[in-house]
């Protein structure tokens, strides 16, 4: 945990926000994997690690804006627990550690809601995204659980992305240590990249590293040779040379702050023509993305500065055609890149996405569009200093893609079909970094993870 001025100065933050009310955090509980004793391992909620630092289960906190008081909530360790679990601090031992004063008893919380309820204070909340916290607010407020989502506080939620988005110095180290467990993690499935082996074989190697880093995986790892399919988790291909294989990985730290990486390399380390042409237009999309990365810039049109790259290198290729701004304008692109660029990062590998999409990624200004591929867009607003983004172009040859597009006719004065055609056995190359915007540009965030041809080759070359 960091020191206890961090959580303060984040409450105090809030409670410059929300002068009103009261604000409730509900911590995770411990869930059953497959019997209620045998349990998956425990992940706190962000926004109560955020703002509480404590990453015990069955914890809630409570801030009153009204007066300015702070609880946590939870049960101390009785004598069962202490057998099977050990000794753990005292709940107003652990509170004090990040400087909350006032504690009680889990049961407690709910004569503080009766109260604030009685007297009319507006209880705000997130929204819930597991079953437990939804059946639990709706016990705690008496609200029914259908309306739950729905009675989550928007100015909570708008007033805690403020905060958060704009990362501090000490979460900015923490991410570079995730991004630095990362660079182990992609080093290490490139020189396992050889012919013959099984995906899993690596996955589960490099999952070790992260574990044996101190934390879990952020997501759960996209390894394939498959990559024409967005977020692959079948790990069951044997690899093959002609293949390029995708990781998308990262790892989180102990404070539960994440990296999301991926890089993709020919299986036994070397490009052939027809991969390394493909390869260098995604490597020229991510770094013409990066460059154009300062705030004051909307990363929507960001992600139009990959595209273009991309149109432009597949018109060299002759995988498309015609004039690049037309194609552009049409946005004929999103037949290789259905996605959008990248996301923010954080706590959470796509930050705080729980909390609503389009209030982490969009805002008065920034509306998400609705067309396709672009409407997958997850961050498309004004950038500031201290946002963590991922910058994350690809291409992708996805044969039944190509084949409704043909059909209807789709972009057909700027995809060049017949050559399409011969590509459908190529698979995708996706290429991403993880970046903080600075107050001039930006920075690429951890230990530089091999990217140019040249540099994935050389640590292929030291085949695991
Ligand atoms: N790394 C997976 C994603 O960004 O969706
Ligand atoms: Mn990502």
């Amino acid at each position: 945990m960091f020191e206890k001025e961090v959580y303060i100065k984040r409450r105090n933050q809030l409670k410059s926000e929300l002068k009103t009310g009261i604000a409730l955090f509900l911590g995770n509980v411990d869930t059953a994997f497959n019997y209620p004793a045998n349990l998956y391992n425990f992940r706190q909620d962000s926004q109560f690690l955020y703002f509480f630092g404590l990453q015990n289960p069955g914890f809630a906190g409570v801030i009153d804006f009204d007066n300015g008081t702070e609880y946590i909530f939870g049960n101390d360790f009785d004598i069962d627990d202490i057998i099977w679990m050990g000794v753990q601090p005292k709940v107003s031992e652990l509170a004090a550690k990040v400087g909350v004063h006032n504690t009680g008893e889990y049961k407690d919380l709910i004569n503080l809601l009766s109260k604030a309820s009685n007297e009319s204070q507006k209880i705000n909340f997130l929204p819930p995204y597991r079953g437990e916290t939804i059946i639990e607010l709706s016990t705690l407020l008496g609200i029914s659980i259908n309306d739950v989502q729905k009675r989550a506080s928007e100015r909570l939620i708008k007033s805690v992305i403020k905060i958060k988005e704009v990362k501090s110095e000490e979460e900015i180290k923490e991410i570079e240590k995730a991004v630095d467990t990362a660079y182990e993690m992609h080093t290490t499935s490139m020189r396992m990249a050889i012919p013959g082996r099984i995906e899993q074989e690596i996955v589960g190697k490099i999952e070790g590293i992260s574990l044996a880093s101190g934390g879990p995986v952020s997501f759960p790892i996209i390894l394939t040779q498959d990559g024409q399919t967005l977020h692959n988790h079948h790990h069951d291909n044997i690899l093959e040379v002609g293949r390029m294989m995708v990781t998308d990985a990262g790892s989180e730290t102990q404070e539960c702050y994440s990296s999301d990486i991926t890089r993709t390399v020919p299986v036994g380390g070397k490009f052939n023509k027809r991969q390394s042409e493909i390869y260098q237009i995604v490597l020229d999309a991510n770094l013409a993305a990066i460059h154009a990365v300062k705030p004051g810039t909307k990363f929507k049109n960001i992600h139009f500065v990959a595209a273009k790259v991309i149109i432009e290198g597949l018109i060299k290729v002759g995988l498309m055609k015609g004039n690049s701004e037309k194609a552009l304008k049409a946005e004929a692109h999103t037949l290789f890149m259905p996605h959008g660029l990248g996301h923010m990062m954080g706590m959470d590998v796509h930050d705080m996405e729980g909390l609503g999409e389009n209030y982490v990624g969009y805002d008065e200004e920034t509306h998400r569009e609705t067309s396709f591929g672009t409407a997958y867009l997850r961050l498309g607003k004004e950038l500031k200093p201290g946002f963590v983004i991922t910058i994350e172009p690809g291409i992708y040859f996805i044969p039944d893609l190509i084949d409704k597009f043909r059909r209807e006719n789709k972009f057909k004065d700027f995809i060049n079909y017949d050559k399409v055609e011969t590509y459908k056995d190529f698979g995708g190359i996706r290429i991403e970094d993880d970046i903080l915007v600075t107050e001039n540009g930006c920075r690429v965030l951890g230990k530089p993870i091999p990217k140019t041809i040249e540099e994935v080759e050389a640590v292929m070359a030291n085949p695991l």
